[in-house]
């Protein structure tokens, strides 16, 4: 499986996302985010994921404009918030996000939450803004099976991709494998759950055998089973110790022996608790 930092899935509709992106959770909007997006960019990654959640999409503007690179090169995602659901909402949250990250469309604009009532209101407002140009894909985030099925029942479009909390903790392999059938291109949350997994002894192991880090371990268990991975750091030798990823294969059993690891543990909230 030869691969590299900017090789892309395409999506359903044809649009191409690059693999392997950087999450900016939990930076601050000044100088941290923008010097992490920065140096990013120099190692060479296109993909930035924010949310308006996250607070800090002027910071990852800046950066954008600040690096030069051409806006087409570049892969952005951002994600409207619980409170901000609503088909009128969306619209105008959509406007403020863009206006943020100082750009005049998005590559993804996902539903960060499956709020309830509220969220086939907000598909309908994504799907019109897919419509009129103004996102190149439009999907949803920690979305279960049942709220896949109840959305696709009314959908014009169907969510191109499924961002959800995924990591040797947590597999997730129902909605996984849902995606998979529906053509939905999952991707990665927490993919190095948030560092606490790296002591894992199967991790470990297979770290020394292959002269990498538990970490690139989860990332390349991720990119070998066709998941799209987002790992955050504000560290650059981090950055790119989580690019390198390229040289090295799992082989079937050893993917099996990370499946194995799953224990249904989450980071975050469970998708049917938001919002209540
Ligand atoms: N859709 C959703 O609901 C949702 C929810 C959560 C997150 N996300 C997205 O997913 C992205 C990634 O998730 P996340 O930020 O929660 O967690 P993560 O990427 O699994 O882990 C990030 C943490 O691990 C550390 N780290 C990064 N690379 C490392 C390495 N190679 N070795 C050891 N530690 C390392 C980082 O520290 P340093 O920064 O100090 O290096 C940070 O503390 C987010 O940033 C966000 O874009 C989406």
């Amino acid at each position: 499986m030869r691969m590299s930092l900017t090789d892309t899935t395409t999506l359903s509709n044809g649009v191409k996302m690059p693999w392997v992106g950087l999450g900016v959770y939990k930076m601050d909007s000044g100088e941290e985010v923008v010097n992490a997006v920065r140096s990013a960019l120099d190692l060479g990654y296109r993909h930035l994921d924010t949310a308006s959640f996250y607070d800090n999409e002027e910071g990852v503007g800046q950066a954008i404009k600040e690096s030069g690179l051409p806006r087409e090169e570049l892969f952005i995602t951002t994600k409207v918030w619980n409170d901000e659901q609503g088909y009128e909402e969306t619209l105008e949250a959509f406007n403020r996000s863009i206006t943020k990250l100082g750009v005049d469309y998005l590559d993804l604009y996902l539903i960060h939450w499956p709020i309830q009532g509220k969220y086939k209101d907000t598909w309908k407002a994504l799907e019109k803004l897919y419509k009129d140009g103004k996102i190149k894909a439009i999907g949803v985030s920690n979305f279960l099976t049942h709220h896949l099925e109840d959305l696709l029942n009314e959908a014009e479009i169907k969510p191109m991709v499924n961002q959800i909390e995924l990591h040797p903790e947590l597999y997730q392999k129902e909605t996984v494998d849902y995606c998979k059938q529906q053509d939905i291109q999952v991707e990665a949350w927490s993919p190095i759950g948030r560092g606490n997994y790296l002591d894992n002894p199967v991790l470990q192991e297979l770290a020394e055998e292959y002269n990498k880090t538990p970490a690139q371990i989860i990332l390349r268990w991720d990119l070998q089973q066709g998941i799209v991975t987002i790992p955050k750091s504000t560290h650059k030798e981090r950055q790119q110790e989580n690019a390198d990823l390229f040289d090295f294969e799992l082989k079937d059993n050893e993917v099996e022996k990370i499946n194995g690891l799953n224990k249904n543990n989450r980071l975050g909230p469970h998708p049917d608790e938001i919002g209540k």
